[in-house]
């Protein structure tokens, strides 16, 4: 994630994301806005990396961190329960109305996906008749699921994999992502398109062996943070994924660490798409930043071949199932709850993206906008008619989220590359709190469409 690079280098012993200069200084930060060292305020229309789903400074969830830590801070999950896990873990479970049976809090969405490729390995050796030759994972290209080697492995992120590529696991390979802005073909209609990509998915599972998938994984939006920008699947496309998968016996996993937790209109993102995953992941929005906390949900299935095998997954963290971090995440859950919050992410979502739409879709730069509830891509072409992205090296997005920083537009956005072909192609993606108001959509607009105007020219042909 690039971030601004017009501070001045000042001796700082943090490994910031570039050794060349500091990001700006936050010391405050309430409701939407942050306050910055020197003095500005900056509206979070990214949530940071879509985690601030409830805005900052929530008294009651601050409350619950602190009523924790005056009861239990820590101790060693493996060892002991607590309330905090305990609950968490039933209000998870709970929510998907029976579907997942079990729950494994973890400290991030990278770690909730290790769990889930470990878990997807176990499960088969659990089995009544072991099957150990299933060592493989499918997932898609342009994908995101995690910066540790496993989570990395399995993602289809080429610049992010590029240095560590003779390190990562050779176990993993990759299918076309769903796409329809640059994939569905001309005379192409979504059923046709559905089943190009099943049929592409089920020629890997041939190429690789069938017998040797463990499971394959998918955003259940395609990713938003970076690489897609929350490319809503094509209706069908996911329901057509795990027939394949069902086919040759393979678990079918769902990565919800972004688009999950209401994030899209619904707190799991695969109630609208007529799938259960058989594992599935979830982060951001489940602490919405005030603890870092990941869960990997479990079905019954997978539950059942444990519970029949060694009982035990051979898994486990100093700080997994981190009380605190626990008390933290149902809290917010709590307020996602009681304040209507998945409701107002639908209803702004379709306010905001009307918004976009209307002051964006006319500049000659803006290929695509998509998303769903609260997250928002637009794409950035260097020519609307061919597609053609901007090369890499303009630094389109990351110069758009430079200036969004500026005190003159004040906004966080997240800014996002390689759309187009894994290395070119810029994208900004806006994924506010699920409690802005209409005030803070018409805000967010402004100031995006200006930091994408400072980079690219005013829009000419607005469709006002
Ligand atoms: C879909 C998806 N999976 C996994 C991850 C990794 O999560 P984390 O950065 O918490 O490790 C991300 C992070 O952006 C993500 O968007």
């Amino acid at each position: 994630m690039s971030l601004a690079t017009d501070q001045q280098p000042s001796h700082s012993s943090v490994l910031h994301a570039t050794l060349a200069a500091n990001p700006p200084k936050i010391v405050g930060a309430q409701g939407h806005y942050f306050k910055t060292a020197d003095g500005h305020s900056i509206f979070d229309a990214s949530g940071g990396a879509a985690v601030s789903c409830i805005g900052h400074g929530n008294p009651r969830v601050k409350r619950a961190i602190k009523d924790q830590l005056d009861r239990v801070e820590y101790c060693f999950s493996p060892w002991f329960a607590t309330d905090a896990y305990e609950k968490l873990a039933t209000f998870l479970t709970d929510s998907t109305h029976g579907e997942m049976e079990k729950v494994f809090i973890c400290g991030s969405g990278a770690e909730a996906i290790e769990a889930a490729l470990k878990m997807a390995r176990q499960y088969f050796l659990e089995l009544p008749e072991p099957q150990p030759q299933r060592t493989r994972f499918i997932a898609r290209d342009r994908s995101y699921h995690g910066n540790t080697l496993g989570s990395l492995a399995l993602s289809g992120h080429a610049a992010r994999r590029k240095p560590y590529a003779p390190i990562l696991s050779n176990q993993m390979t990759h299918v076309s992502p769903c796409y329809t802005y640059r994939y569905l073909g001309d005379n192409e209609t979504e059923e046709a398109y559905v089943q190009r990509l099943a049929n592409e998915l089920e020629e890997e599972f041939q190429r690789v062996g069938p017998d040797t998938v463990a499971a394959f994984c998918a955003e259940t939006l395609g990713d938003c943070l970076q690489t897609l920008g929350g490319v809503p699947a094509v209706p069908g496309y996911l329901k057509a994924m795990k027939e394949v998968c069902d086919r040759h016996g393979a678990l079918f996993i769902l990565d919800e660490v972004f688009a999950g937790m209401g994030r899209t209109g619904t707190l799991h993102a695969w109630e609208q798409e007529g799938v259960v995953p058989h594992l599935q992941t979830v982060a951001k929005g489940l602490g919405a930043g005030y603890m870092p906390i990941g869960a990997l949900l479990i079905s019954k299935q997978v539950v059942d071949t444990f519970s029949k095998g060694t009982g035990a997954f051979v898994h486990f963290q100093t700080y997994h199932g981190h009380p605190v971090a626990c008390a933290a995440a149902l809290a917010v859950q709590e307020v996602i709850r009681d304040e209507g919050l998945i409701e107002n992410c639908q209803k702004m979502g379709k306010y905001l993206s009307k918004a976009l739409r209307n002051r964006l879709e006319g500049h000659k730069n803006v290929g695509d906008i998509r998303g769903r509830g609260l997250v928002w891509g637009i794409e950035l072409v260097k020519d609307k008619a061919t597609k053609e992205p901007f090369p890499v090296a303009d630094k389109i997005a990351p110069t758009i989220h430079a200036n969004g920083l500026r005190p003159e537009f004040g906004i966080s956005l997240i800014p996002g590359g390689g759309v187009a072909d894994g290395t070119n192609g810029d994208l900004i993606v806006v994924s506010p709190a699920y409690n802005i108001s209409i005030a803070d959509a018409d805000l967010i607009v402004d100031r995006a469409a200006r930091a994408i105007e400072s980079v690219l020219g005013p829009v000419k042909e607005s469709k006002l």
